[in-house]
């Protein structure tokens, strides 16, 4: 079927991340854009490129004038402004627009994760202890060292590099300190969990699948911090960028690929999930599996976490873009179902399974 699809997304243009030399991931989004588009055509889908940018009435005004069957949802947040991400699936579904991924409240939540750490907790998934601290309540640690310094509401490694790993007073400080200036959401605190890393991409609205895992390995020398960096993303003459490799489906026994898998689809499902969302996370020494992130909205580039992991799983980039969609028309029609059979009382579960077996 000939479907009409508009890829959506932040036009990339100078910010505040330029300031910080973090412009790169910024431009990144355009990778994903050229392939998503590239898959829709080889799909034989009618493919509208839609860039947006400030302000967001224009943007909206741009999304109400849509008429496509699906919007493909890659939008980020205007650059340098993360915080804008859920404005785009609050607007099309104010506009009855489909749209492809996770909804708007999803996003809005995972931005702050201190939030989502506070949930997880609650439920007994395992998440790195925390605190929130700004230069006033330093002296309100309580944590012990190492932890790790970090934005409460970046993505995409933004302040994330060697120094993020604090061991003293003195650097735990200077952290702060320089993340509170340079990133509005404040600065978060967590215990450095320093086992494997791992990664975990579930697909799906009622029923899952959870793709091949991978596995960031680090070959660092010693007594450089084993972390994934923003230059270990994003700036290919580092150190980091030539020791931080990506193994894809990871080297792990059936019990851990199925433990790593099984608290990816937890955390999905507690959050409330749709369509895909790659969960991080990471061991502590007894191997315990700590949730470090849950990102609704993970880069799909070629090559990259969610797009790499399908490649594992058998499914070409053009056939993991059409299954985004299918997920995202399937739950549209699901989502009617439920509105329907829940105004007569009864619950949306029978739906639930029916719409999606194929998955
Ligand atoms: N508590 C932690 N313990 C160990 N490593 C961490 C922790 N938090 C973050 N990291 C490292 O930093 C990287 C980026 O952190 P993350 O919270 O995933 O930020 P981003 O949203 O930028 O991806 C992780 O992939 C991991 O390598
Ligand atoms: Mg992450």
């Amino acid at each position: 079927m000939r479907r009409r699809v508009a890829v959506v997304y932040n036009e990339p243009y100078a910010s505040r991340y330029d300031d910080a030399c973090e412009q790169k991931a910024v431009e990144g989004v355009m990778e994903a854009v050229t392939a998503v588009h590239q898959a829709l055509i080889e799909l034989k889908n009618d493919a509208v490129l839609v860039p947006l940018i400030p302000p967001f009435e224009e943007a909206r005004q741009k999304l109400a004038a849509l008429m496509v069957d699906v919007v493909f949802n890659l939008f980020e947040g205007f650059c340098g402004e993360p915080q804008t991400e859920a404005l785009v699936p609050d607007a099309l579904t104010e506009l009855g627009l489909t749209f492809t991924g996770c909804q708007a409240d999803v996003l809005r939540l995972a931005l702050d994760k201190a939030k989502v750490k506070v949930i997880l907790k609650s439920s007994g998934i395992p998440t790195p202890d925390f605190q929130l601290l700004n230069p006033e309540t330093l002296n309100t640690f309580l944590l012990g060292y190492p932890c790790i310094v970090k934005p409460r509401s970046e993505d995409a490694s933004h302040g994330i590099s060697d120094k993020s790993v604090v061991r003293d007073f003195t650097s735990l400080k200077r952290q702060v300190i320089l993340v509170s200036e340079a990133y509005s959401g404040g600065a978060l605190i967590e215990e450095f969990v320093g086992g494997r890393e791992f990664n975990a991409t579930v697909i799906g609205n009622a029923q899952h699948v959870v793709l091949p895992v991978s596995e960031i390995v680090y070959t660092l020398p010693p007594g450089i911090p084993k972390l994934l960096t923003f230059a270990a993303k994003w700036e290919n003459d580092s150190i980091y960028y030539d020791n931080t490799k990506v193994h894809c489906p990871a080297e792990v026994t059936p019990e851990v690929r199925q433990y790593i898998a099984d608290t990816a689809l937890a955390t999905f499902r507690l959050i409330g999930c749709s369509g895909y969302a790659r969960v991080d996370m990471r061991m502590d020494e007894a191997g315990k599996l700590n949730v470090i992130e849950l990102n609704p909205n993970p880069d799909i580039s070629p090559g990259t976490g969610a797009a790499r992991q399908a490649e594992a799983a058998g499914m070409s980039y053009a056939q993991f873009v059409d299954l985004i969609i299918k997920l995202a028309l399937e739950k549209k029609k699901h989502d009617r179902q439920n509105t329907h059979l829940d105004r007569r009382g009864q619950t949306g579960a029978d739906a639930d399974t029916a719409a999606y077996a194929r998955i």
